[in-house]
């Protein structure tokens, strides 16, 4: 069992503490899927107001489902196609306030109302994509972005599944 103490009032408090537990959770396990699984877990048991939490990986010129909490999801996701099939094909961060307004969001619950999407890039490589929903709109902000996009930088590497 693992037990993380984890601040939740603060945003920049509860990333520093969350980046941390994925480092302690993953920095001497050599297995992606181990990783992710547990690095989702973290993201659906510490950041409040999702419904959805999880990894796409890059696997044979598209995105295919990886570890994730949530209701199931589509499983596999065209470069260009969705808010993650862009956010992948542009390599970066896609913040949307509103789903409904992004033309071509796919829709794996109808509960969703906010989505980020957060490329992960191992050197020059594409990875994968951390992807979390939220049934609130405009629920992601920078603070948001620049957690995941630390939480990315910091697992990249060891959610690689070469
Ligand atoms: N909404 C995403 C699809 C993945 S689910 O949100 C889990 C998209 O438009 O790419």
């Amino acid at each position: 069992m693992y037990e993380f103490a984890i601040d939740t009032h603060d945003k920049a408090a509860l990333y520093r503490d969350l980046l941390a537990a994925a480092d302690a959770l993953t920095a001497g396990e050599p297995d992606p899927v181990a990783n992710m699984a547990n690095v989702a877990a973290l993201l659906w048991q510490y950041l409040p107001r999702l419904n959805w939490a999880g990894f796409y990986r890059a696997r044979g010129g598209e995105l295919v489902l990886g570890p994730f909490q949530g209701k199931p999801a589509c499983i596999r996701i065209a470069y260009g196609s969705g808010v993650c099939g862009t956010a992948a094909a542009a390599r970066r961060p896609l913040c949307i306030e509103d789903v409904h307004a992004f033309p071509g969001h796919i829709a794996c619950d109808a509960d969703s109302a906010a989505e980020l999407v957060v490329p992960l890039l191992h050197g020059s490589r594409l990875v994968g994509v951390i992807d979390l929903d939220s049934p609130v709109r405009g629920r992601f902000d920078e603070e948001d972005i620049a957690g995941c996009v630390a939480l990315a930088a910091l697992i990249a590497g060891r959610v690689s599944e070469g």
